[in-house]
């Protein structure tokens, strides 16, 4: 069994659709085993308190800089002896020494279809209105590995999502979380655990 740490920032919707995957049996060979917050009394921590899954908060305001609070989210990674380190709604950025501890061993779900509408400054609704302002018919939602490039690592997995007329950056976050996210993030997650994930020249390639 593989130990699975869950990073958080916010509400946590994917990191439901985590432990309800985990209870279904839709995670195969993982279970989620810590969730670590960067700031305290966000709502994930509630959701996993009240599924008995063990809760660090290290918020991120009480460190100089992304070096010290990389190192110590590493150190705490490395206590908990997480296996697979997801990013889920994780909002703060972690430098090189997290990505050297865990190479190929952390991965991040994203709101659209990388490379759109990736990179610095897009996260959360921002993504959404800049799909918007774009005018794309399609968006959707990948999960990816996490290395030194700010959205950049091999792409596991992705899923589109229509844009419907009269969309706003709200509903369309909402559908995106349903149809997609909340989905492919278990799926990837359960991939990886079965050890089904090989990265051959910085590309992803699932196993039968
Ligand atoms: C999700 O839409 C996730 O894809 C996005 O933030 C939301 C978090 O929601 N992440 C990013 O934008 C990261 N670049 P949640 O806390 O309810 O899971």
């Amino acid at each position: 069994m593989k130990n699975i740490v869950v990073l958080v920032s916010g509400g946590g919707t994917n990191l439901q659709a985590l432990i309800d995957a985990e209870k279904s049996g839709i995670i195969q060979g993982g279970r989620i085993t810590c969730v670590i917050a960067s700031k305290p009394g966000v709502y994930a921590l509630e959701r996993a308190a009240s599924n008995n899954i063990s809760t660090r908060v290290i918020p991120r305001s009480e460190y100089a800089d992304v070096a010290a609070y990389t190192k110590a989210v590493t150190e705490a990674l490395i206590e908990e002896k997480a296996d697979l380190v997801v990013y889920a709604g994780f909002m703060t950025i972690l430098d090189e020494q997290i990505v050297k501890a865990f190479p190929y061993k952390m991965m991040n779900v994203h709101p659209a279809l990388i490379p759109s509408f990736c990179g610095k400054g897009f996260y959360g609704l921002h993504v959404h209105e800049a799909a918007l302002a774009k005018g794309v018919k399609l968006s959707g939602a990948t999960v990816h590995f996490v290395t030194e490039v700010c959205d950049g690592g091999p792409i596991i997995l992705q899923k589109a999502v229509p844009v419907e007329n009269g969309d706003t950056p709200e509903t369309l976050q909402r559908r995106i979380m349903e149809q997609a996210e909340w989905k492919i993030l278990p799926e990837a997650v359960s991939l990886f655990c079965q050890d089904r994930i090989e990265v051959v020249d910085g590309i992803a390639c699932i196993k039968e």
